[in-house]
């Protein structure tokens, strides 16, 4: 029978950011760390590393940080970069401070520009982030837009072609749906990822994006509830909706 695979207690803690093996001896010593409802003494003990684990561990008071496998939404809010080290304000700087020192570290499932708002999604598990970027997976990405110009009328049909070939590229794009929402909106669905494709496709056909807002990736849609700058965990149905 497989047994559930465990962890160092002070390796589980240090890996989510809360100090080094040292200083998470020192907050034991200090009583800060409960396990099960008693202070721990022996930080180097194995514990099963399972989802009941900030149940079952409190620090300083509070419930552990989501273990690895974290997966979250996020209302990506206008003017921050999808960048781990960018100048100026950053994705990461959105959510709890300790989480920019995890490990495995979290990082956007692709990007948005640092004028495009809405849905991002974020995870710590690298091979889902490998899933739902791949070509193969055909993940949907749909967005929203605010044109400049009015629409001509022509653009589904060159957007749908799958033939329209953007500015320093040599392969054309996959078909992209359009659907117009008004003389100066629509909402675009596609399923790749080129560097400024949204706003290279319209710049393609004579426009200019004014507003960019991403409001579904595969199944998952930005809840009206969630405001710019928040985020919010996916728990494990969520992230298979991704596919959906
Ligand atoms: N297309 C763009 O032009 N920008 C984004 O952020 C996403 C898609």
């Amino acid at each position: 029978m497989n047994k559930a695979p465990t962890v160092r207690l002070d390796r589980l803690l240090a890996n989510l950011g809360y100090g080094s093996r040292r200083e998470i001896g020192l907050l034991a010593r200090a009583g800060l760390i409960v396990l099960d409802g008693a202070p721990v003494t022996d930080v180097g003990q194995r514990l099963a590393a399972g989802p009941d684990l900030p149940v079952r561990l409190q620090i300083d008071g509070e419930p552990l940080d989501p273990p690895p496998g974290l997966t979250l939404m996020l209302h990506k809010p206008l003017g921050v970069t999808c960048s781990h080290k960018e100048a100026g304000p950053l994705v990461y700087g959105l959510l709890p401070e300790r989480w920019r020192r995890r490990d495995p570290a979290l990082s956007t499932i692709g990007r948005l520009d640092k004028e495009t708002s809405g849905l991002l999604l974020l995870t710590d598990d690298g091979a889902l982030l490998h899933r739902v970027i791949s070509p193969k997976s055909n993940v949907a990405k749909r967005y929203q837009v605010t044109l400049d110009r009015p629409l001509r009328g022509d653009e589904a049909g060159i957007f749908s072609s799958g033939a329209l070939m953007l500015e320093g590229e040599e392969k054309p794009l996959l078909p992209v749906s359009l659907d117009v929402h008004g003389a100066n909106h629509a909402a675009v669905t596609l399923h790749e990822g080129r560097y400024h494709q949204v706003r290279r496709m319209f710049a393609a056909v004579g426009n200019h994006v004014l507003a960019l807002h991403r409001d579904r990736v595969g199944g998952i849609a930005l809840p009206a509830g969630l405001k710019a700058g928040d985020y919010r965990i996916l728990n494990t149905e969520e992230v298979g909706q991704i596919f959906d």
